[in-house]
């Protein structure tokens, strides 16, 4: 099923690339300039959007073995994510139960066990307190009582998704609005992660709405890789979620073939957007590599911090590895000195007061969508979230149409 709803998308850019034509929408978008840097606004977003739908915090590359965990903090909140002993993944916030100490430090590893670094209460890959420190001397504690605190925790299509929020009533698979099954194309589940580096950025918003548009392609990258790509998009839309991809007349050398036939790469080409906060770029050569991009709000209103994960079909070898690099600071590169820089430019721009609201155009409908979404999500009060989502489920291909 997700492998026909690829190629009606496949087919669907290649009629737009016969036509000339791409989708629009019906109006232009104006959003309050004021959207990116009120700080009641920003503290709203933090609470009524990353702390209440599921993050994509993890790749199953990152942590695929029983005992591999990893250690973050998401929109402030510290997370420890574990393979457990049978495979699953589980998600805690990372905090002892004893006096709240920060059990891992940030990062990846392998273990059997964690242990806190302040009195060495120890929790098993499930969650549970295994062992007091001098048990006597602390006095008896049930410690079936005392486990870590659980997050809602979905693994999907090589893809790991928490919720921080751990009384949620929004199951994860409902946020993902059938967008995982498509996910599942590129087959995650198997790859391998090869690096990861932060960049600084400006308004998570702002840093996101790059992510959407094409339109800037040819004209802010004119000396990186601009010139080389086509800046007319098409978005479609499973619930919050969008695939951004042009038209592109070299898609009819596949429309008679079967769908099995048709290949990964052309059904899997251009920008996956995952809502609220993640992008992934795939590239081609020599086997398939992604970079997924994970933003999150910074200290302020005006800052954002994203993680580039670069993740490859195929662990690489030592001339593959040394092409990766190249690539992947090459994407570093564009994306701080050229997105962000201007990004954090626009930024002081908007703070100035200078103009009431930015504007998207016809041609920017994944701007339109996006903004839509955050909006909704504001007005939402948790218990009409799992309907939201239900309602707004797949709108696939029709152009914007916004209520
Ligand atoms: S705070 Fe973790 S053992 Fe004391
Ligand atoms: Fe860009």
């Amino acid at each position: 099923m997700s492998k026909e709803q690829l190629i009606a998308v496949a087919k669907n850019n290649l009629a737009h690339a016969e036509a000339g034509t791409i989708q629009q929408t019906e109006d232009f978008l104006k959003v309050p300039a004021t959207n990116y840097y009120c700080p009641e606004r920003w503290q709203k977003e933090i609470d009524q959007i990353f702390k209440r739908v599921p993050l994509l915090l993890a790749t199953t590359a990152e942590l695929p073995n029983p005992g591999d965990y990893k250690a973050l903090e998401a929109a402030g909140t510290p997370v420890l994510i574990s393979r457990t002993s049978s495979g699953d993944v589980q998600a805690f916030y990372n905090m002892c139960s004893h006096r709240g100490a920060q059990i891992m430090p940030v990062g990846h590893g392998n273990t059997h066990r964690f242990t806190c670094p302040y009195h060495a209460w120890t929790y098993n890959l499930e969650g549970d307190l295994t062992a007091i420190y001098a048990n006597k001397d602390f006095g008896d504690l049930d410690k079936s009582c005392h486990s870590l605190t659980a997050l809602p925790c979905l693994e999907r299509a090589g893809l790991i998704w928490v919720t921080l929020n751990q009384s949620s009533t929004l199951p994860i698979e409902t946020f993902l609005s059938g967008y995982d099954d498509l996910l599942a194309e590129f087959g995650f589940e198997t790859w391998h992660h090869f690096k990861s580096q932060a960049v600084q950025g400006p308004n998570w918003k702002i840093a996101y709405d790059g992510y959407m548009d094409l339109y800037h392609l040819p004209i802010l990258h004119k000396d990186t890789f601009g010139p080389d790509y086509p800046n007319r998009a098409n978005y479609y839309n499973w619930g919050p979620h969008q695939r951004v991809a042009g038209p592109d007349p070299r898609l009819a050398q596949y429309k008679d073939l079967a769908p099995e036939d048709w290949p990964d790469q052309a059904l899997t080409s251009g920008v996956w957007t995952i809502f609220p906060h993640i992008s992934i770029a795939s590239f081609d050569g020599g086997g398939r590599s992604i970079m997924l991009s994970q933003l999150f709000p910074g200290d302020t209103p005006g800052t954002s911090v994203t993680i580039q994960h670069y993740l490859m079909e195929y662990e690489p070898d030592e001339a593959q590895t040394e092409a990766a690099l190249t690539q992947f600071e090459f994407l570093k590169y564009v994306v701080q000195e050229e997105d962000y820089a201007t990004g954090l430019r626009q930024q002081k721009a908007l703070e100035s007061g200078g103009k009431p609201f930015v504007l998207f155009g016809k041609n920017e409908g994944g701007g339109h969508h996006f903004h839509h979404w955050v909006d909704l999500l504001l007005k939402t009060e948790d218990a009409d979230l799992p309907a939201l989502f239900d309602e707004h489920k797949t709108t696939f291909f029709s152009a914007k149409k916004q209520d």
